[in-house]
């Protein structure tokens, strides 16, 4: 893995732009995966600002996103549907059929989730996975102890995860209890990952993802097998690692046709 320290959730937000929009502009038909939540949203706000003020085109990008709530219609505020709309597509220009979210209302869910897979082989396969991580370890809605090998499919939410995203909701009851979501091994087929986190919050599932061992307890560990994972964090984030003068020592050395 190769682990970038900034200062600020801006500043990181700003480097980890600059790798969507690289992986945009060499390859205009990338397929991009999408996260949701709040550590996206700066990452979002900056890919907007270079689509407006620097002609990034995502006329011919495909997208396809994590996860999505089940129970949820895309015109529900909480929807990851909705939010996908708010904070990146009504901003730019990816076409809204090269768009794909999970199907929160599918009637048949492992017909949809199966439908899913299929479609992202259909696409080429994901260049650029986007990742938050939870502060249990998940990935996607990957809650710990799920499958390393594990497709998209319907998750229950651990108790932790539904507290953490009941501000979303008004209050904990109210957190759908089951999701859709790619799977830890639909996630390592994609080319590259780039996974974010900023906060003390995220710091303990940021040591044990990255430094940790490989263990289905801390989902994000898996990446430790990924052949091309950035991890992109704050200082905060980036607390309770033990290697942070290594990491920090060879972003400020990398070689010129290694930055971005
Ligand atoms: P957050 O969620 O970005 O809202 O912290 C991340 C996640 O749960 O994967």
């Amino acid at each position: 893995m190769e682990v970038i320290i900034l200062p600020s959730p801006e500043e990181a937000s700003k480097v980890a732009a600059r790798l969507v929009a690289r992986v945009v502009r060499d390859k205009p038909t990338a397929v991009l995966g999408l996260a949701t939540g709040s550590t996206p949203l700066r990452l979002y706000r900056e890919l907007i600002a270079l689509h407006q003020a620097d002609q990034l085109d995502f006329s011919k990008t495909s997208t396809f996103n994590l996860d999505e709530y089940v129970g949820l219609a895309t015109d529900r505020p909480q929807s990851y549907a909705h939010f996908m709309q708010e904070n990146l597509f009504n901003h730019v220009n990816i076409p809204p059929d090269q768009t794909h979210i999970p199907d929160g209302m599918a009637a048949n869910v492992p017909g949809h989730c199966a439908e899913y897979e299929r479609a992202i082989q259909k696409a080429g396969g994901i260049d650029l996975q986007v990742l938050g991580i939870g502060s249990d370890g998940h990935i996607g809605f990957n809650e710990p102890v799920s499958s390393l090998s594990s497709r998209t499919r319907i998750k229950t939410l651990t108790r932790r995860t539904r507290a953490d995203n009941a501000p979303y909701f008004g209050s904990e009851d109210a957190v759908p209890h089951h999701v859709i979501t790619m799977g830890i091994g639909t996630i390592m087929e994609s080319r590259g990952i780039l996974l974010m986190a900023f906060g003390e919050k995220k710091a303990d599932a940021i040591a044990k993802t990255v430094e940790g061992p490989l263990t289905a307890l801390v989902p994000g560990s898996a990446l430790q097998m990924h052949v091309n994972a950035k991890v992109i964090i704050d200082e905060a984030a980036a607390s309770k690692l033990t290697r942070t003068d290594y990491y920090k020592w060879v972003y400020d050395n990398k070689p010129d046709w290694q930055k971005f």
